[in-house]
């Protein structure tokens, strides 16, 4: 039973078995796929099923939830995506009441959709030095149920995309006082517990924690896991089912199980890891017009604690614009980076780093900062939020809509969402009223607007009047 995956894998491919099976390769691909389409099987005899596991991949989950601390792991070959939607949906009953952090990821809202659910949202403070979002505070939740006894869950991301994380361990301690649970899409912290940080949300004791494998760890795209506590398995592992492949890659699967197995024996990758990420961080003191957001993050009260793994390169005191930073970085140091905003650049590190990749990075921005003048800091421009929901997200978007002129839009109720990047949050949300504020808010930002239909900002999608 506690044989690798791998190991069973590959005395099955060198086994001279006439595959009647699918796949329909049968082990026999074109170049790009040939080494590894002998591994790429269906749920045989003796390789477990991820939808009902009692073998080689139950154990391997065992495993799993005993290295993050977590009652039960569930693997997920549909990304945090899957993790998120099951989530949510084993939580959440049709038309109650979910508590939602505005910064949540598109899965987040797409479930609430699904599940029928009336939003309510909580907004991280927003830090116009970085132009990003802060943590969730803490006193905000207790206010929140305080106010409305009829909250079913709580929802939120820490870290988020740019590293920032929240007080998962108190907010989780006032949402149990009011038989609330909480679900944190930790997709970006699955390294968190073994890199020291006492805030990742499964010791913090949330009850829900969806967190991408392929985000930070040296695992394939797509491979994720969600920890759920005793209390709601059954649950979470029917919504489970619902939503994750009725053909699970084996391939995404033992590349889990192979990561698993070698950080059960050897945690020596996160050592490596963190060694390098101190030294970069030791030379990038020495910056003077460029900054990174993770050096300053201590000294800033709307950040719990920051993710150091993410490295978020600010321009705000710098004469090179984000997009400049992006092109010499590519350009001229072939670093490329994971996504450029309007004040920050970043670039992402995980497991696969070592000290090469973080020297040549220290060392490149060492240099294109010697290169840069100082300019005026500005404070960056958030967007104002009006949580006026008139119908559930999904009423709005289920009911017949049109594509009217935004200026024409005021006082209906939007059909779509608007997302504003970054830091990448939805500006308004199907169900809620379009408001004279936020047609002026489209109309003077310099944010990225990006709305279903596409055609903001010059349409949106509104409701059809009766
Ligand atoms: C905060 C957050 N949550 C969830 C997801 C979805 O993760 P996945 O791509 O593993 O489905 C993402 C993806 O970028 C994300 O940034």
């Amino acid at each position: 039973m506690d044989k690798p995956l791998f190991s069973l894998l590959k005395s099955y491919a060198e086994d001279d078995v006439i595959r009647m099976h699918m796949p329909g390769h049968k082990g026999n691909a074109l170049p790009f796929f040939a080494d590894n389409a002998k591994y790429d099987i269906t749920e045989i005899p003796g390789f477990d099923n991820l939808h009902n596991p009692e073998g080689v991949l139950l154990s391997s989950m065992k495993l799993a939830a005993k290295l993050w601390g977590s009652d039960n792991a569930y693997y997920l070959v549909n990304g945090s995506t899957c993790g998120i939607l099951a989530g949510i949906r084993a939580t959440v009953k049709r038309g109650q009441k979910v508590l939602v952090a505005r910064n949540c990821h598109k899965s987040v809202f797409n479930a609430l959709e699904i599940c029928g659910a009336q939003v309510k949202f909580i907004m991280p403070p927003f830090i116009g030095k970085w132009g990003i979002f802060g943590s969730i505070r803490p006193a905000d939740i207790e206010k929140a149920l305080k106010n409305d006894k009829n909250i079913s869950l709580i929802i939120l991301t820490s870290p988020t995309y740019e590293g920032v994380i929240s007080d998962i361990r108190s907010i989780c301690k006032i949402a149990h006082s009011y038989g609330c649970p909480v679900l944190v899409d930790e997709a970006h912290g699955a390294h968190l517990s073994f890199m020291g940080e006492v805030n990742n949300a499964v010791s913090a004791g949330a009850d829900i924690v969806v967190q991408s494998l392929h985000k930070t760890l040296s695992c394939p795209t797509q491979t994720a896991i969600c920890h759920v506590s005793e209390k709601l398995k059954e649950k979470a592992s029917h919504q489970l089912s619902v939503f994750e492949t009725s053909s699970p890659s084996y391939i995404l699967l033992c590349a889990i199980d192979e990561f698993i197995r070698h950080i059960s024996k050897d945690m020596s990758i996160f050592n490596l890891w963190k060694k390098a990420l101190a030294e970069f961080y030791d030379e990038m003191q020495n910056l003077e017009k460029l900054e990174i957001i993770g050096v300053f993050a201590d000294d800033n009260t709307d950040f719990y604690a920051y993710d150091k793994s993410k490295i978020a390169v600010s321009v705000k005191k710098a004469d090179i614009t984000a997009a400049d930073l992006f092109n010499v970085l590519r350009e001229k140091y072939r670093i490329e980076p994971e996504m450029m905003g309007e004040n920050h650049g970043l670039l992402m590190t995980g497991t696969g780093d070592g000290e090469k990749s973080l020297s040549r990075l220290s060392a490149a921005l060492v240099e294109i900062d010697r290169a840069c003048e100082c300019k005026q800091r500005r404070e960056a421009e958030s967007f104002s939020f009006e949580n006026n929901s008139f119908l559930s997200l999904c009423d709005a978007v289920e009911a017949d809509n049109d594509l009217v002129e935004l200026q024409n839009a005021e006082g209906r109720i939007c059909a779509e969402y608007v997302w504003a990047y970054p830091p990448g949050v939805p500006v308004i949300v199907p169900g809620e009223v379009i408001t004279k504020e936020f047609c002026e808010s489209v109309n003077n930002s310099k944010l990225r607007l990006i709305s279903d239909s596409g055609r903001i900002p010059l349409e949106i999608l509104v409701v059809t009047d009766k």
